[in-house]
């Protein structure tokens, strides 16, 4: 009996140390033991004794293109693998009711609100400005790596090695459940779950390279275009941000109790000395604006990928800009 217990808790702990060593520093899904081939792979295109219709497919895909495979359970048929294609319904109990990366625009569409899928288009803002037809194999690892949410370490192949561990680069407060569960996934890829240190910036400009440095310009101006990395309080007294009022989130462009509507939910921001995901969400004079303060990462509701409606107008046109100018 004894025997019998002592093996099951050495089997309880072998299992929970494999989940930690998975969950600690990694992706937290398609990563070591989560890895699961037959998600993804089929290996004699045939299912239930009938051949795969158009197949087989290059690679053993159960599906023609990456794309069309990743989005066969991530387009809001399967309710615990996050949604991220347009409209996206699971996270409108959490506040602010989206998820990190935001949403993509179905394949072969041109996408004013995001990265296109699947559309022969060039980089912009890009030296190396060749066109590319993105999937999501040239942003994640379709294998798992040790990156948060399986990010390529080198996403334009220049040779970079960028490392975006969770809890080292990104925190989040709840994980995933292993295997996925519906509220658990929402949980964890909603917006509010994900706090940020560092390195995303230099992330978004391995594609985006003509940004990777903020470009000084002559006086009286600073910088040739908006820059990312730089503090709110760095200015000193010739400040342009208003570090105060971004750490008192009251007043302009932030949301306000007698005016429903007015005002938006305090931007994503870099923590630089954040240890957890309460010191990287709580807002501090030294925050820094970085590319995701103001563009989602996959795509949204406004032009350009913004978190507002900068373009499109109305009265939170320029909310984002108010949390850190207050001009
Ligand atoms: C069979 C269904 C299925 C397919 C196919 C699939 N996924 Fe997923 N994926 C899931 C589920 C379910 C989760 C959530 C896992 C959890 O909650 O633990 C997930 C999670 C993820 C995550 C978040 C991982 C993390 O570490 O937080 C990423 C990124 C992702 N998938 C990308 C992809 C890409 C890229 C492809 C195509 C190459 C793909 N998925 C194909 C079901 C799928
Ligand atoms: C989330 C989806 C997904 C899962 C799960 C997955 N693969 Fe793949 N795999 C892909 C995709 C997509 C490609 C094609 C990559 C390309 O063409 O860019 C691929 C390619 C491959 C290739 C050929 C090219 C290469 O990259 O080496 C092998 C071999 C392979 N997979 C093995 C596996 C094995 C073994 C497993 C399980 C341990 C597995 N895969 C699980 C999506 C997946
Ligand atoms: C241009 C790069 C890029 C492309 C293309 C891309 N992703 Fe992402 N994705 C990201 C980044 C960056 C994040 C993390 C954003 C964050 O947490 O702030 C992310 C997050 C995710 C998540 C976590 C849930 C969420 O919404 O935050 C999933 C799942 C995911 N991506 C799947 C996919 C799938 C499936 C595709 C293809 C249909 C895809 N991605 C294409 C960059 C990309
Ligand atoms: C998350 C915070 C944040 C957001 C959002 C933001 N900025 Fe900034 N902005 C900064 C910081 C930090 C600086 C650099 C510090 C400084 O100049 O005081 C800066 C600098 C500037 C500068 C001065 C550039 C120079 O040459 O010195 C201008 C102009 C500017 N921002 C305009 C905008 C506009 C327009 C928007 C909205 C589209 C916006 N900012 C959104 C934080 C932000
Ligand atoms: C302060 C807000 C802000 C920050 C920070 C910011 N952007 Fe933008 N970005 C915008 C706005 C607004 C537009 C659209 C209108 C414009 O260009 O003024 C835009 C446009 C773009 C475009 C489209 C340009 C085109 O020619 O179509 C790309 C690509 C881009 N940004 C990438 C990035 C990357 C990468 C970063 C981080 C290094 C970044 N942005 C940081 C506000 C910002
Ligand atoms: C693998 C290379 C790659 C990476 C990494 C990448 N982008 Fe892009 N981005 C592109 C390409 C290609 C386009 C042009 C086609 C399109 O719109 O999808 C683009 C277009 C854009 C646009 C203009 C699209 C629009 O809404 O009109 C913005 C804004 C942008 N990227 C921001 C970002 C941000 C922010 C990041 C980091 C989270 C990022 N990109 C990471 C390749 C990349």
């Amino acid at each position: 009996m004894l025997n019998r217990m002592t093996r099951l808790a050495a089997t309880a702990l072998v299992f929970l140390l494999l989940t930690l060593v998975t969950s600690v520093n990694s992706g937290n899904w398609h990563v070591g033991p989560s890895l699961n081939c037959a998600d993804c792979h089929l290996q004699h295109s045939s299912e239930d004794a009938q051949p795969v219709s158009g197949g087989p497919f290059s690679t053993l895909l159960l599906k023609n293109t990456v794309n069309e495979l990743c989005l066969s359970c991530h387009d809001g048929s399967d309710p615990a693998a996050p949604d991220v294609l347009n409209p996206v319904g699971m996270y409108s109990g959490e506040s602010p009711g989206e998820s990190a990366a935001g949403f993509l625009d179905g394949i072969g569409l041109l996408n004013a609100r995001g990265h296109d899928l699947a559309v022969s288009a060039a980089t912009p803002l890009s030296t190396f400005s060749s066109a590319r037809d993105l999937h999501c194999g040239h942003c994640h690892n379709v294998h798992g790596n040790a990156n948060y949410r399986n990010l390529l370490a080198d996403p334009a192949e220049s040779g970079d090695t960028i490392i975006i561990e969770e809890g080292i680069q990104v925190f989040t407060q709840v994980r995933p459940d292993v295997p996925p569960a519906i509220s658990a996934s929402i949980a964890a890829y909603s917006r509010s779950n994900v706090g940020y240190k560092e390195n995303l910036t230099q992330w978004c400009v391995s594609c985006h390279d003509r940004l990777a440095t903020n470009l000084s310009a002559s006086a009286e101006a600073h910088f040739m275009a908006h820059p990312s990395d730089v503090a709110l309080n760095s200015g000193g007294l010739d400040a342009h941000a208003d570090a105060q009022h971004w750490v008192a989130g009251t007043g302009e462009g932030f949301p306000s109790a007698s005016n429903p509507g007015e005002g938006i939910h305090r931007l994503p921001h870099l923590s630089p000395t954040a240890t957890d995901h309460a010191s990287a969400t709580t807002a501090a004079e030294t925050d820094r604006v970085f590319c995701m303060s103001c563009h989602k990462a996959h795509g949204g509701a406004y032009q350009s990928s913004l978190l507002w409606p900068n373009e499109e107008g109305g009265s939170n046109f320029i909310a984002g800009c108010q949390q850190c100018h207050n001009q």
